[in-house]
């Protein structure tokens, strides 16, 4: 079993919060992140397939593959984008990185699968100090 990791970036504002709280609720819980007026992530994303090489390629995954899929269905939605208002399939949700790492596996596992590779992990880097990693 072989384990591929593509990277792809992109920056995107976003605010954590609840519309039903007032905004000393939401900073109490979501911290800097609730602010109001928006503010910025530069986020890294690790899309991770696992499977077998081909006989024919030597691949898992053509890697121009995987990185097309990646960009047309993410990264051209996502990238400056603002999370909460403008990416459809964020709609309705808090856009914390575990509900961005969620969203992301369930908008590329169909297409994954369609090249006869597995989704394994998608990895959200918000900050340097702060990832999440999600396993379907
Ligand atoms: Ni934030």
């Amino acid at each position: 079993m072989i384990f591929l990791t593509r990277r792809e970036r992109f920056n995107a504002a976003h605010r954590l919060f609840r519309k039903e709280w007032s905004d000393d609720k939401n900073f109490e819980v979501f911290g800097k992140c609730s602010n109001p007026n928006w503010h910025g992530h530069n986020y890294e994303l690790f899309v991770t397939i696992k499977g077998d090489t081909s006989d024919e390629t030597g691949f898992v995954i053509n890697l121009k593959t995987l990185s097309k899929i990646v960009r047309e269905r993410i990264i051209d939605k996502m990238d400056h984008k603002n999370l909460n208002i403008d990416v459809e399939f964020m709609a309705g949700k808090i856009t914390t990185a575990e509900n961005i790492a969620i969203a992301i596996w369930n908008e590329i596992e169909a297409d994954i699968k369609a090249y006869d590779c597995h989704l394994h992990c998608v990895k959200v880097v918000e900050t340097e100090n702060n990832s999440i990693e999600y396993y379907g």
